[in-house]
């Protein structure tokens, strides 16, 4: 293996610099350095003597941290985006194998290692770009009174003007034309058909019109689907996209709200990964053991012809609908102060037709992946990630993530070039493909190499797209959390006002924006789905951590979201004015996160924090989940029992990692004394990089879904969005109520029993002998 070489080189070269004592040093290591004080001589090794009696590690680690975080540069951030976003770039295209090269380009002139692309051969969707998509109105004798053109226009030409930008479609849409009655259902919530159904309305045989917001789209039309509709229409509600009125001094390219010919673009597909290769890897020689039929059946794709409309277009359907006004939270903005009806649907009788045109093409997709090898522990990997692939330009989503990982991995080279540094730990870069159409190209990633990752990978770190510029927001798992807190406390705060205001760092203002108010911490959430940590995550068991910059807004996304206005004015005029410094602090908070992961002596995990929040908050919302059971006392008894067990073995593994804490700090005080000796480190870590796949069930959590495994925390099955805790247990309850018999019961214990078992193997490995 190339790392095993290259790492003992690189420490060698990094041990002629003074401030070597950072990093622990393994035995190769040592041996080495011997032979080199021996050929340097006794000036140098006096230096390192010296250094290693007066700085701490603690001081160099922050010597590190600032010069790396001094490196990254905005401009270089502003190139890099301009590069990545000349072009349209769908993942499949041509287009996106040039982002791909550019990528690797920029990877290897600043210095990276071993940057290759890694192929797979994937399903992916595209429309007709010569023939785009319509809404059409007909009145009864046949007239068409209304026709949406189905392209954005061009707004600013410099950056807009590639070819079939404006092309308004969705991924895996169903190909065909529909005529029907439309019917409004709201968000296409479980609920709101449930209260479509109460209000008397059949959506049956109809074509749903639904808001975007409050859930992934493919979820909506699986929903549509399941409750008969043939056709479905998504639009943006002004209400969440253009808050300040649809008047163009309101909207871009005035501000960031959407103006009023644009849509979101996006994918249909429900779960993750390429839809005819589920659990293996989309590699050109292995079989592909689903058909595309097999895929519709299983409601991976829709089957019914579906587009996305501006809120204009939507405004000429609304204002002709029928029946009843809609209840008020089902009432948005279109129009002003337009009155929604729910259908079905038209006056006059004018008829409604949707034409979709839509393809399936297997495509060759490519990752790109590159190293920086590590000093001491070149097997060891802290993992960045992003995707690349986008709808159009993609300069917010994905590109504002694709430059900073470059200038951070640009700012590290630089960092190792001028000074002694070289992380302890390897650095891997990882750009993802097709991600838009359904994070595929990090889980056939994650598929091919799950048996790897599992022993090498120590956390993967992913850094999407930089929604707004309010405040940092960070998802994790809860090992981590106090470690993303410390690093966000390292960031210099990006803008000008909160500085002035006193809030200095990163840490400052997310605790003022998203304060949790029971912990006094700032709000940390568990990641769900939606973007590429997830199958790091939910199918290997690799910590991860998800971050952004977004708003205070309680809506899912920015208003801009995937429409073609995504270019970099908008990143450099309208969201980052201040000379792109949000961009920056982001590449200083992801180099901070990963230098600390890749250079402290014990990984930075803390397995109490996990017992305590099961404690505090996953056993109690448990309880109250089961306590909801409509069950004889028997019964309840049964499931009492178990849950009375499994919060044994949590208090059980409270007391055990308060113990191991103890552990790690005479390990770390022994290391101090005997730097030499890294027998024991790597023992705790060994341990520490275990916790996580404790949680992994190869069964899988969810009999409809094998790939998702962790049983604390698995996508959610009916918003691919969020996440539900303790899957397994949620999914039995609602099989069991759906259906009330002895054995569906009898699963709701064992599932839980599988959370204790879980629980019971971090037990396990923090004890010293079985
Ligand atoms: C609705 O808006 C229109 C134009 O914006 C205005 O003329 C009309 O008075 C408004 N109606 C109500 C009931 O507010
Ligand atoms: C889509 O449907 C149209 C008819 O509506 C048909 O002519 C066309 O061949 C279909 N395209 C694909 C890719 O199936
Ligand atoms: C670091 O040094 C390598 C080797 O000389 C060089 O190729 C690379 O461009 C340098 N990177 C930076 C960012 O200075
Ligand atoms: C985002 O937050 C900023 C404050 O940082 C505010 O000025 C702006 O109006 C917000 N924008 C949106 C779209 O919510
Ligand atoms: C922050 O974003 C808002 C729009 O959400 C914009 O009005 C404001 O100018 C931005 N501030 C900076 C400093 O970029
Ligand atoms: C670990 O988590 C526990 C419980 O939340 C907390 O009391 C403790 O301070 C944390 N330890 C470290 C080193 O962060
Ligand atoms: C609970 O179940 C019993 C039958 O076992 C049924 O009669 C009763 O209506 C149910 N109660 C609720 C609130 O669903």
């Amino acid at each position: 293996m190339p790392y095993v070489g290259v790492g003992a080189q690189k420490a060698s070269t990094s041990l002629t610099g003074p401030p070597m004592v950072k990093a622990y040093i393994s035995i190769t290591v040592s041996l080495l350095f011997v032979l080199l004080v021996a050929a340097v001589g006794l000036h140098h090794s006096e230096r390192r003597f010296n250094h290693f009696k007066r700085v701490t590690i603690e001081d160099v680690h922050l010597e590190d941290s600032k010069t790396l975080t001094k490196n990254i540069n905005s401009e270089n951030i502003k190139e890099y985006l301009r590069t990545f976003t000349k072009d349209p770039h769908i993942a499949g295209t041509d287009a996106n194998k040039k982002v791909a090269y550019a990528i690797a380009n920029a990877w290897s002139n600043a210095g990276l290692e071993d940057v290759h692309t890694i192929p797979y051969e994937v399903l992916l969707s595209y429309p007709d770009f010569e023939n785009p998509n319509s809404v059409v109105i007909r009145s009864r004798d046949g007239r068409e009174v209304f026709k949406s053109k189905g392209v954005s226009p061009v707004i600013l030409p410099d950056e807009q003007s590639g070819k079939h930008a404006g092309h308004q479609w969705l991924a895996y849409a169903g190909n065909g034309s529909v005529s029907s009655d439309v019917v409004y259902v709201n968000r296409g919530t479980e609920t709101d058909f449930k209260n479509l159904k109460l209000m008397g309305v059949d959506i049956n045989g109809k074509i749903a019109l639904m808001r975007y917001g409050h859930g992934f789209r493919g979820d909506k039309i699986h929903k549509a689907q399941l409750h008969g509709a043939v056709g479905a229409i998504l639009f943006s509600d002004p209400s969440d996209v253009a808050q300040d009125g649809e008047k163009q001094a309101n909207v871009y390219p005035k501000t960031v709200w959407m103006p009023n010919e644009a849509v979101q673009r996006g994918s249909l597909m429900h779960g993750d990964g390429d839809p005819l290769s589920p659990y293996y890897p989309a590699k050109k020689e292995l079989y592909k053991s689903r058909t595309i039929d097999e895929a519709k059946e299983d409601r991976v794709l829709p089957k019914i012809p579906v587009l996305p409309i501006s809120y204009t277009t939507a405004y000429q359907i609304l204002k002709r609908m029928n029946g009843r006004p809609v209840p008020s939270d089902w009432q948005g903005l279109v129009g002003g102060n337009l009155t929604y009806k729910l259908g079905p649907g038209f006056v006059n009788n004018d008829r409604l037709t949707i034409n979709v045109h839509s393809e399936l093409q297997t495509k060759r997709i490519r990752n790109v992946i590159g190293y920086i090898h590590g000093a001491e522990e070149p097997d060891k990997y802290i993992m960045l990630g992003n995707h690349f692939d986008a709808w159009v330009y993609g300069s917010i989503d994905p590109n504002s993530g694709t430059a900073v990982l470059a200038e951070v991995a640009r700012a590290m080279m630089q960092t190792i070039n001028e000074t002694s540094w070289r992380p302890a730990r390897t650095i891997v870069f990882n750009a993802w493909d097709a991600e838009e159409f359904g994070l595929i190209g990090s889980t056939e990633f994650v598929e091919e190499y799950v048996d790897i990752l599992q022993k090498r990978a120590v956390v993967y770190i992913n850094m999407d797209t930089i929604q707004g510029n309010a405040s940092l927001n960070v998802e994790t798992v809860p090992s981590i959390e106090y470690m993303v807190i410390e690093a966000s406390k390292q960031v210099e705060s990006p803008s000008k006002r909160e500085k002035a205001r006193g809030r200095n760092t990163l840490y400052d203002t997310w605790m003022k924006v998203f304060p949790d108010k029971k912990t006094g911490k700032p709000k940390i959430r568990v990641p769900g789905g939606g973007t590429d940590h997830a199958p790091f995550l939910n199918f290997a068991g690799v910590p991860v951590i998800n971050f952004n910059f977004k708003n205070y807004s309680t809506f899912d996304t920015y208003p801009l979201y995937h429409t073609m206005y995504e270019t970099p004015f908008t990143n450099i005029h309208l969201m980052d004015t201040d000379n792109l410094a949000v961009h920056r602090a982001i590449g200083q908070y992801w180099a901070e996160l990963a230098r600390t992961f890749a250079d402290e002596v014990i990984l930075p995990m803390n397995v109490t924090n996990l017992a305590q929040i099961m404690m505090s908050s996953y056993l109690p919302q448990l309880q109250a989940q089961l306590g909801g059971l409509n069950i004889s006392r028997t019964d309840a008894e049964a499931i009492r029992n178990q849950f009375v067990n499994l919060k044994k073995t949590t208090t059980d593994l409270f007391h055990m990692s308060k113990k191991f804490e103890e552990t790690i700090h005479f390990t770390r005080h022994s290391f101090s004394q005997n730097p030499y000796d890294p027998k024991h480190i790597n023992g705790v870590n060994d341990r520490l990089m275990s916790i996580e796949k404790c949680f992994i069930n190869p069964r899988g959590v969810s009999k409809h879904n094998p790939s998702a495994r962790h049983v604390l925390f698995s996508v959610s099955d009916s918003d691919s969005y969020s996440n539900s805790l303790m899957a397994g247990i949620g999914n039995a309850i609602n099989d069991y109520n759906e259906s009330p018999t002895n054995k569906l019961l009898r699963e709701i214990i064992n599932q839980i029993s599988i959370v204790q078992y879980s629980v019971l193997c971090v037990v396990n490995t923090l004890r010293d002998v079985i």
